[in-house]
């Protein structure tokens, strides 16, 4: 997934839930519902949902009682995630102007998200201000390229192949690996931490060549390397991230973490 995930096409959002939610998103889930006390009856938001893989978690967990939608910039991510769940609320919208009410939610969500907002501290803001008081906003992110085990040695070592350009390209995903700079934007967006639950969990890809391919073509990284550099890269790759193979498939861990926060 690149910087642009919010312009993908329809056969992209098909492939995001095919192959992406599987391999990575889905494993985060738990973490931010559990983190957020998800439970029967509650009336939840997810931001950014993308095709929708925590909010169909979010359903089964309030029960017909309680009350998802899932909201997006993207109308084919949207398309993709009423396919899925039709009977569950998707609306298109943007993190940064959530068209809700003041105190409509009890719960709002959001992963992988912020780091495609132009204004994070915004979307922030938004998400407390159509929090109830007393309810809970709980957001995930990537750690630190420095602390993620696979890709900080990889991107580290497409960099000396394809210039520190590459190190922007594929800097997207870690932009709030700092979770101290999250919890001051937090602040600044009126909202009070009550936890943070850091992890390391599996992306899957079937093979070393399937990951550096998929990373290399979702940035325009693709349109800059040479192609004697991307075959240096796949050699070099194996050597990198060999030891992450795991049986048939490619097991690279990555670090993130969840901020549950409270509006003030
Ligand atoms: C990496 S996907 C994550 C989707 C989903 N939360 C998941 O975990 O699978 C990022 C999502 O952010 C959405 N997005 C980007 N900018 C947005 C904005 N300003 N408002 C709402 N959604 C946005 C994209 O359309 C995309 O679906």
């Amino acid at each position: 997934m690149g910087t642009e995930t919010f312009r993908i096409t329809r056969e992209q959002a098909e492939l995001y839930e095919e192959r992406f939610v599987p391999a990575l998103f889905r494993n985060w889930v738990d973490l931010v519902l559990d983190g957020a006390g998800v439970h029967t009856g509650q009336r939840l938001l997810d931001v950014a949902c993308g095709t929708g893989v925590v909010a169909r978690s979010a359903a089964d967990r309030v029960g017909s009682t309680g009350a998802v939608i899932g909201l997006d910039l993207n109308p084919a991510m949207l398309a993709v995630a009423r396919d899925v769940r039709p009977e569950l609320d998707w609306r298109a919208g943007d993190a940064g102007e959530i068209p809700f009410a003041d105190d409509d939610f009890d719960v709002v969500t959001c992963q992988a998200g912020l780091m495609f907002f132009p204004d994070p501290t915004a979307a922030l803001r938004e998400m407390g201000r159509v929090t109830r008081p007393g309810g809970v906003v709980a957001v995930q992110v990537f750690s630190a390229l420095s602390s993620q085990p696979a890709y900080g040695p990889w991107i580290e070592m497409v960099a000396r192949h394809a210039g520190a350009v590459a190190t922007e390209m594929l800097g997207t995903y870690w932009v709030h690996g700092d979770p101290g700079a999250l919890r001051a934007r937090c602040t600044d967006a009126g909202l009070r931490v009550v936890a943070q639950h850091d992890d390391v969990r599996p992306a899957y890809f079937p093979s070393v060549e399937a990951m550096v391919l998929t990373e290399v073509n979702a940035t325009p990284l693709a349109d800059r390397l040479q192609p004697a550099e991307l075959r240096q890269i796949l050699t070099e790759s194996e050597h990198v991230l060999g030891r992450f193979r795991n049986s048939d498939r490619l097991e690279i861990p990555i670090a993130g973490y969840v901020l549950v926060a409270t509006p003030t």
